[in-house]
């Protein structure tokens, strides 16, 4: 089934000079881009996108690490994105969970700055493209 999943290379991944990386690792799997910008993140919409994190003690932390510099914001299209999208991502913390060969566990060490974000489930995919990319057809 054709899926539509939101990418976010983090400000650590724009930093790092990762972007042509990621997107090829992207792009090798076989998935198509359909939108991408680079985009510096206000406050409003660090907020809204980790609406579900509010109150968690690393709120306050990641909105600041996610409005530290440009990202780099993405909507990529295939056969189940959501997962494909997350599998080449690897696990959110990228030394316990991330393995070798994902992006996570090839360039990463912390949980906090772990280089890219991807929509957990179909549900969060509509919500966060919505919010990240209006008007998209
Ligand atoms: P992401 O997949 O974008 O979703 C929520 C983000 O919060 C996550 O990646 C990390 O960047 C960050 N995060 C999640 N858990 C923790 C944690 N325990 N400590 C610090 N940051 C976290």
């Amino acid at each position: 089934m054709t899926e539509r999943t939101l990418v976010l290379i983090k400000p650590d991944g724009v930093a790092r000079n990762l972007v042509g990386d990621i997107i090829g690792r992207i792009e090798r799997k076989g998935l198509t881009l359909v939108a991408l910008e680079l985009k510096q993140v206000s406050d409003e919409l660090a907020r809204g996108h980790y609406a579900e994190h509010e109150g968690k003690p690393f709120f306050d932390s990641l909105l600041e690490f996610i409005t530290s510099g440009p990202l780099v914001a993405a909507v990529v299209e295939g056969p189940r994105a959501i997962a494909a999208w997350r599998q080449i991502a690897g696990g959110t913390d990228p030394v316990e969970k991330a393995v070798p060969g994902t992006i996570r566990g090839d360039f990463a060490l912390v949980t906090q700055e772990n280089l890219v974000h991807g929509s957990d489930s179909p549900e969060s995919a509509e919500r966060e493209i919505a919010l990240w990319f209006p008007g998209l057809d």
